[in-house]
């Protein structure tokens, strides 16, 4: 794993973006993992200002959004549908007919899971994936005890998860309990893998995914395996990391990433 520590979140948001632009600027029609949640909101936000100013073009991109809530309408602001639309397709002037995200409000579930991962298949894989972390080791909503080689399913959200996401909503009780999650196998086949973390209330999830034992228990540790995944994380997140000497050492010695 490449570790790049960023003095704020807003370096990180650029280096993401970065990295992600010359996925697109070399493939136009590359394949986007994208990632609800707040960590790549500025990331969202550097890309959307390079498609305003037309240094990038992503009118001939694709996205697949790794997860959705089972239960709430596609067009409530908080389904990540509504949130996809609003933070990535519309900013980075994407096609929405290109642009997907599981379908929360299928009868047939597993069916609509299946859809999923053939509609991911058809379009050639995903060529960069961009990822946050949960406060506790998911990705997506690969709570942990996933599987490590799962795919596309309905998951229970953990109650901590739960928590983390009340601010979204009114009130606890109005989030959803189930989602549908793109699994850990469907996110380990994207080509390339850029996770942005930001705050010391991921410090302990980002230790344990990027030095800890590859664990069911911290499902962002499969990332270990990934031949091309880079951690983005603020010097907060960055907290409980030991290697960090070694870490800053490799990002100084590459000035394609200065900041
Ligand atoms: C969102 C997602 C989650 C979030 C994670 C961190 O699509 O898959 O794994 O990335 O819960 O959320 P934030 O960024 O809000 O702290």
């Amino acid at each position: 794993m490449e570790i790049v520590i960023v003095p704020d979140s807003a370096a990180g948001a650029r280096v993401a973006a970065r990295l992600i632009a010359r996925v697109v600027t070399a493939k136009p029609t590359a394949v986007l993992g994208l990632a609800t949640g707040s960590s790549p909101l500025g990331t969202y936000a550097e890309l959307a200002e390079q498609a305003t100013s037309g240094t990038t073009d992503f009118s001939a991109a694709s996205g697949f959004a790794l997860d959705e809530y089972v239960g709430i309408p596609a067009e409530h602001p908080q389904s990540y549908a509504a949130v996809i639309d609003r933070e990535v397709t519309r900013r980075l002037g994407m096609d929405p007919a290109r642009v997907h995200v599981p379908d929360g409000r299928a009868t047939e579930i597993p069916a609509a899971c299946d859809a999923y991962e053939a509609a991911i298949r058809a379009s050639g894989g995903v060529d960069i994936q961009i990822l946050g972390i949960g406060a506790n080791g998911h990705i997506g909503f690969n709570e942990p005890s996933s599987s490590l080689s799962s795919r596309t399913r309905i998951k229970t959200l953990t109650p901590r998860t739960r928590a983390d996401n009340a601010r979204f909503f009114d009130s606890l009780d109005d989030v959803p309990t189930h989602c549908l999650t793109q699994g850990l196998g469907t996110i380990m086949d994207a080509r390339r893998i850029v996770l942005v973390a930001q705050g010391s209330a991921k410090a302990a999830a980002v230790a344990a995914a990027v030095e800890g034992p590859v664990s069911a228990m911290c499902p962002a540790s499969v990332l270990q395996f990934h031949p091309h995944a880079t951690v983005v994380v603020d010097e907060a997140a960055a907290a409980d990391l030991t290697l960090t000497d070694y870490y800053r050492h490799t990002y100084d010695n590459k000035p394609d990433w200065q900041i």
